[in-house]
């Protein structure tokens, strides 16, 4: 650790590389120093925060000459919010940092430096991609005069994400990655609070009620759906707040009041009831309609969506006589994708609610030849393995996490030819892979997709066969 090292100290360097969570690295004699909104090529003055034994943290306190690859975040707020982590950031130095980090985590995590990696697909709409936000409700107090001498304490609710780290709300009017039908949707339901003087909850107390605002659009339909998230069914003035909702928000789907009694972080509760109209949107992606509740997991960029299909096309053969398992098959995406090619297509998924939508989309979309199993895939897999099942190609979707190992041996021992990985999590996505190596298996490519511009964050498809 450098002498002059040490918390409140002031040095200059230049920066040279992301890490993963999307922060700056620069070094000092060889000390690495993680910078918080710095980008490769910056020359900067930083002060240090945090010493640790083999790394410090710092924050930028002034940019000496800024990288090239250096623009003007669009959002005002960026600073402030902990959503987005790259918005100083040019697209293309973006999709490279994404590139390199699926590299990294092959290489360093998995010793496969011998695969293949595409660079990252992009996005021709790196803005107002997200078709679901979940913001949190908070409010400010203010009095008003009722009369010259009576004043009244009022609540003004405001809406947002948590700053980085933190369970500070800061307040996002227009969120730059969200689709605008949902920033006007939140916009029209927050003014709609306020007018009609909604209690907002307090997680302190738990005193209150409306705790968070949900709102989710389809691309195809451009329809929304508005879910009020609160701690129980008795509001003042439903119907006024509905009104209020529909004159602002046009294709409007619906407005759900979501009940979610619980004091936790998990946003939705259990139980919907419906205020107006649908309780649920029809999204189509590729010709494939989906439907799509308040509760039900999909993905949030359909743009996105559609460049995984084009890498599940590139990457399975499939052929009328297959049998295909989707393991972590949620509201059944990529199944139905690939149920047009094959003779079955087996999905599993531990959320009953997702294997319910499954269900409800292959009937919409007239497929007979899927099953949706609901379990864990660590449980069912070898259910299947040891009735005899075969398939001829697998789709893996798990959560961050990744596998259980018991999936990583079922699959082996089932030695399905063919395999397609999808994940969210290049860590989690190189260390099973790993696994699948050491038992038979090899990774013919990965393909990164930027399926969440402007934040760290990064979608790999890999194909996988067996030796
Ligand atoms: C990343 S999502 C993928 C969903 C789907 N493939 C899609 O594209 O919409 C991961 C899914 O895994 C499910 N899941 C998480 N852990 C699981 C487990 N141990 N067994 C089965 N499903 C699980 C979640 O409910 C979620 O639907």
């Amino acid at each position: 650790m450098p002498e002059i090292l040490s918390v409140g100290a002031q040095v200059n360097l230049t920066i040279h590389d992301f890490a993963v969570g999307g922060e700056a690295v620069g070094r000092v004699d060889n000390f690495v120093l993680f910078i918080p909104g710095g980008a490769p090529g910056d020359e900067v003055e930083v002060q240090v925060t945090e010493m640790k034994k083999n790394y410090g943290r710092a924050r930028i306190t002034k940019i000496i000459k800024p990288s090239v690859q250096r623009v003007m975040p669009r959002c005002s707020m960026y600073h402030d919010c902990g959503g987005c982590h790259l918005q100083h950031v040019a697209y293309e130095a973006q999709l490279q940092f994404k590139t390199k980090m699926a590299v990294d985590a092959l290489q360093h995590i998995a010793g496969l430096d011998q695969v293949k990696v595409r660079s990252c697909r992009h996005m021709e709409t790196p803005w107002n991609y997200r078709g679901k936000v979940q913001m949190i409700v908070g409010a400010k107090p203010y009095l008003r005069s009722k009369t010259n001498t009576d004043e009244e304490m009022r609540y003004r609710p405001y809406a947002g994400f948590y700053a980085q780290g933190t369970h500070t709300i800061v307040k996002i009017d227009r969120c730059c990655i969200q689709d605008e039908q949902n920033n006007r949707a939140i916009a029209a339901a927050r003014e709609a609070m306020e007018r009609l003087n909604w209690p907002v909850y307090n997680p302190q107390d738990g005193s209150g009620t409306i705790r968070y605002l949900v709102a989710r659009s389809s691309r195809k339909m451009q329809e929304t759906l508005l879910v009020v998230v609160a701690s129980q069914p008795r509001l003042p003035q439903i119907n006024e707040f509905v009104d209020m909702v529909r004159k602002r928000v046009k294709h409007l789907r619906g407005v759900v009041l979501n009940l979610n009694p619980h004091r936790s972080n998990v946003v939705l509760g259990m139980r919907n009831q419906v205020l107006w109209g649908s309780e649920y949107l029809v999204e189509e992606v590729c010709g494939i309609k989906f439907h799509v509740s308040a509760n039900s997991f999909f993905q949030v960029n359909v743009e996105g969506l559609e460049c995984i299909y084009k890498a599940l096309d590139d990457y399975l053969d499939i052929k009328p006589k297959d049998m295909v398992l989707d393991a972590y098959c949620g509201v059944g995406s990529l199944a139905l994708y690939v149920a047009r090619r094959a003779k079955r297509v087996v999905g599993i998924d531990e959320c009953q609610a997702a294997i319910e939508d499954a269900v409800i989309n292959s009937d919409l979309n007239e497929f007979t030849n899927t099953d949706f199993i609901y379990g864990t895939v660590e449980r069912v897999l070898p259910g299947l393995y040891h009735k005899g099942q075969k398939f001829r190609s697998a789709i893996i979707d798990p959560p961050r996490k990744g596998c259980d190992p018991i999936v990583i041996e079922t699959i082996a021992k089932m030695r399905i030819p063919n395999l397609v990985y999808v994940s969210c999590n290049p860590s989690t996505l190189a260390r099973d892979l790993g696994m699948l190596c050491e038992r038979g298996y090899r990774v013919d490519e990965v393909q990164p997709i930027d399926m969440f511009p402007q934040t760290y964050h990064v979608e790999c498809v890999a194909k996988i066969s067996r030796k």
